[in-house]
């Protein structure tokens, strides 16, 4: 089957942007998301760099990583999605520069500038090619001993949105993930697979670092 491309994945989250940062509100309060940024944070702490957050949604977990862990590093939120990006700029104001655009493109992000890259829950928009892309494309972006940290449904296959939408998307086993970023030239610091509260599916976590 083939993925939905990107116009289809943009008018999915231009419909639905209002009530997935409303779900946010309560949901940025689970403690995978405090426990991944403080160590994110804590990481980071002497690497110079931004940190860009390449499907920033609503922009909570950037929000977060600001106002909780990290007000030194400058953010920069990307998303597919103008209603998205909208939503996030008015979340974040100053905290963070925002624009509208594919992660699979990010050439307006210089070389070796950014010290963290954080991707939640998009890759499944990305067919097994272009997500080996965005890696590569990470990795370009990426400062030496800068850390990337991803979120991706697991398993193997389409993903059913049920009533909710028509959309294709795909998830990827652990196995998948590990080694295309591992291809792209990341070194793998840890991963796990684990539920997510009230969503049939597991979700991998992973972190890595540009040696
Ligand atoms: C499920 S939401 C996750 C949002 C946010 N990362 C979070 O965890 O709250 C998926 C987001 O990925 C964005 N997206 C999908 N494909 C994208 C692409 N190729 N480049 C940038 N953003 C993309 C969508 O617009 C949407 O905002």
């Amino acid at each position: 089957m083939k993925i939905s491309p990107e116009k289809e994945v943009r008018v999915l989250y231009e419909e639905t942007a209002d009530s997935y940062s409303k779900m946010m509100d309560s949901e940025i309060e689970l403690s995978i998301y405090s426990d991944t940024l403080s160590g994110l944070a804590s990481r980071i702490a002497e690497i110079p760099g931004t940190i860009i957050d390449t499907s920033c949604g609503s922009g909570h977990m950037l929000e977060l990583y600001h106002d909780r862990y990290d007000s030194n590093h400058s953010l920069i939120g990307v998303d597919l999605s103008p209603k998205m990006v909208e939503i996030a700029d008015k979340r974040l104001g100053v905290k963070a520069k925002t624009f509208v655009g594919s992660m699979l493109d990010l050439s307006t992000i210089s070389s070796g500038s950014t010290a963290a890259v954080i991707s939640f829950f998009a890759i499944h928009h990305l067919d097994p090619e272009e997500a080996k892309t965005v890696f590569r494309v990470w990795h370009r972006i990426m400062c030496n001993q800068g850390q990337l940290v991803i979120a991706v449904w697991e398993g193997k296959g389409t993903i059913d949105y049920g009533d909710e939408s028509d959309i294709v998307a795909f998830s990827f086993t652990q196995d998948q993930i590990k080694s295309w970023i591992t291809e792209a030239g990341f070194v793998v610091d840890r991963c796990s697979v684990e539920p997510v509260e009230e969503i049939p599916m597991d979700a991998i976590y992973l972190e890595a670092s540009k040696p």
